[in-house]
């Protein structure tokens, strides 16, 4: 009778850890997705942690998804739930975000998730001189065969099909950076990058400024 209820017992406290590691830059916009499926039952419930401190609330089945306890940690206006998936947003990231973030989903078992964020605080905006060769860099270092990488000049799709205007840009599929060769004064202004990873999402905004002679 005891071994049957220890063996009870040990199923209903499974606790599942997946950890992911991800380095990003200040200011960007990061997106940690759970592994594990939100459970909607009524007994069932998920918090994101930020190190010790709770940061946000999910119970799937009274439709609340709260962000309120992070607003007064340090991430106010920062933080976006996903109602489907559980995942968290955290915009314009700053390097006093850097840390360990928890997924704990209590419910007939106990799943946790760990996603550790480094920020570095490397530049937003490169002043080169017209004519110069720049490789933007992802900064994530363990791209996937299936991670989405996308680049965009203003509404301009840099990976779309050959475009005869960035016919001096080159990508880099294995990094995912791009490097613009004899830069021009009309490539001058705001870049986008979005990586999307089975793990996390990140949106970033980079400036070039070209200055001539
Ligand atoms: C989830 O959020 C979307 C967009 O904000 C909203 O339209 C939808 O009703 C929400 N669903 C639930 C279950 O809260
Ligand atoms: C920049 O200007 C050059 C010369 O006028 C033109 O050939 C090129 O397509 C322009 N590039 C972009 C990205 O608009
Ligand atoms: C890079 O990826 C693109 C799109 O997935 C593909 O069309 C192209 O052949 C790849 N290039 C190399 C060198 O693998
Ligand atoms: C990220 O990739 C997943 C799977 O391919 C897709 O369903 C999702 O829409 C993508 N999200 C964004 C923001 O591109
Ligand atoms: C671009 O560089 C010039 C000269 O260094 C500077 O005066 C200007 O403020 C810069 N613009 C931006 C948007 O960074």
């Amino acid at each position: 009778m005891r071994n049957i209820f220890f063996l009870f017992g040990a199923l209903l406290l499974v606790d599942v850890v997946f950890g992911v590691a991800v380095t990003v830059m200040e200011g960007d916009s990061v997106t940690l997705k759970p592994h594990t499926v939100i459970p909607e039952g009524e007994g069932d419930s998920a918090q994101w942690k930020f190190g010790e401190l709770i940061i946000a609330r999910i119970n799937k089945a009274k439709g609340r998804f709260s962000t309120s306890e992070g607003d007064n940690v340090g991430f106010k206006g920062r933080l976006k739930l996903d109602n489907q998936t559980g995942s968290l947003t955290i915009t314009n990231i700053r390097t006093d975000h850097a840390g360990l973030y928890t997924l704990k989903i209590s419910g007939t078992t106990e799943t946790s998730e760990t996603f550790s964020v480094t920020v570095s605080d490397n530049v937003k905006s490169l002043s080169v001189t017209e004519g110069d060769t720049v490789t933007l860099h992802t900064g994530v270092t363990d791209i996937q065969r299936d991670d989405q990488i996308q680049w965009k000049f203003g509404d301009q799709d840099l990976n779309g099909p050959d475009d005869t205007r960035w016919r001096n840009i080159h990508r880099n599929n294995e990094t995912g950076e791009i490097t613009i060769r004899n830069i021009q004064r009309n490539q001058s202004g705001d870049y986008e990058l979005e990586i999307n990873t089975t793990s996390v999402i990140l949106h970033r905004k980079l400036h070039i400024n070209i200055s001539g002679e």
